[in-house]
């Protein structure tokens, strides 16, 4: 059942290229440089129309909401609001009939999710849902919807849900920019391109496997851990500082970098390991100078960089390479790394990785 890996969670991280290609399959074409989604374009009307669009999901899927946030107004142009499923439904929020939420949810049963929807719904917004489980709750509740074609997700720890998610919430972006006429044609077909070359990048950046694991090896006694990233990359630091925290009970925060100082860089210190996400696309320079500064510091980094990356190699402790892609695709690529470090980090701790402790794989109690 777990088709020879050790875990669920270890074969479900290798599923993701396969996982992110069922995703796109029949709703991306290619050659003939179009998008199609039921869901979206049967609705196409209230998506062109929307005021704004809120999103709602916890955990997991709320970060892949903040990746989706960032990609819907750099290519559409929509205003996005991003918010935990629990707070939305408890603090009276101003929603209305021309408001689009998208509920994020892998289980497609978690109760604060379902109930968030269901207020929406009764103040008269347009409820999408982006969901992983066929035929669930907010499946059903919802208006319409996306699938993300995952297959079934077994280990606790959400990862190729979280990246088929990202995929489903791209393309929808995508989509809008176009009929809003927001990008050209050409971009159009380059980014169509470029997301079917994802599978096989996700791939590549699964062949750093050994070399994570080894980086696992040095740091996993640490009994903190930071993760930093800017722009896109921000909502992977904190999955990143997520997945250690659940499954190898290593206390973790992720930060945008340039929060660091702002306070946390007062927890810096030789004991203190440090991911940061610098990929040559988004705010490079940035980060490379947050870097610095964690380093004058004698924190321990560990970079998340671009194939070929010279700046990053030259200050870091270790470096993990992912390909290169479109800044608004890292997300797919840099993730992977961080996956896979939790992981180790467990397996090395004697965790048990599928199901850790206090924790439930869909969350029906609000
Ligand atoms: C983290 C994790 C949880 C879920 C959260 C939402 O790895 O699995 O944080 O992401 O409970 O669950 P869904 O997506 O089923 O609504």
């Amino acid at each position: 059942e777990k088709g020879g890996y050790e875990h669920f969670m270890l074969k479900e991280i290798y599923e993701q290229p396969q996982a992110i290609r069922d995703t796109f399959r029949g709703r991306m074409l290619v050659d003939q440089g179009l998008i199609k989604m039921a869901g979206i374009d049967d609705h196409i009307d209230k998506f062109l129309n929307a005021r704004r669009i809120l999103i709602v999901a916890c955990g997991t899927s709320w970060h892949a909401g903040l990746v989706a946030e960032y990609i819907f107004e750099d290519l559409a142009r929509i205003p996005v609001e991003v918010e935990y499923a629990s707070e939305f439904r408890y603090r009276n929020p101003v929603i209305d009939k021309d408001d689009i939420l998208i509920a994020i949810s892998q289980s497609g049963e978690t109760a604060d999710t379902m109930a968030a929807i269901k207020m929406a719904k009764d103040k008269g917004a347009f409820v999408f849902g982006v969901c992983n489980v066929v035929g669930s709750s907010i499946s059903r509740e919802a208006h319409a919807g996306a699938y993300t074609h995952a297959g079934p997700e077994i280990g606790v720890a959400s990862t190729k849900a979280f990246t088929t998610q990202i995929t489903v919430l791209t393309l929808i972006a995508l989509q809008l920019a176009k009929k809003k006429g927001k990008i050209s044609t050409s971009d159009f077909h380059r980014y169509l391109q470029e997301l079917d070359a994802i599978p096989e990048k996700v791939e590549k950046a699964l062949s750093s496997n050994d070399h994570i694991e080894k980086i696992a090896a040095i740091y996993k006694d640490a009994p903190n851990c930071l993760y930093l990233g800017r722009g896109f990359n921000f909502p992977v630091a904190l999955e990143g500082a997520l997945k250690l925290k659940e499954i190898s009970y290593i206390h973790a925060e992720g930060y945008p970098a340039a929060e660091m100082k702002h306070g946390p860089i007062a927890l810096i210190d030789e004991q203190m390991p440090v991911v940061v996400i610098a990929t040559r696309k988004g705010h490079y320079e940035k980060v490379v100078s947050n870097i610095q500064e964690i380093k004058s510091r004698s924190g321990k980094i560990i970079g998340i960089v671009t194939e070929g990356d010279v700046d990053v190699h030259d200050l870091a402790d270790h470096v993990i390479e992912v390909p290169d892609t479109i800044e608004f695709m890292t997300p797919l690529l840099t993730t992977i790394p961080l996956q896979l470090l939790s992981y180790h980090i467990a397996v090395m701790l004697g965790k048990n990785v599928d199901q850790p402790r206090n924790l439930a794989k869909s969350v029906t109690v609000e």
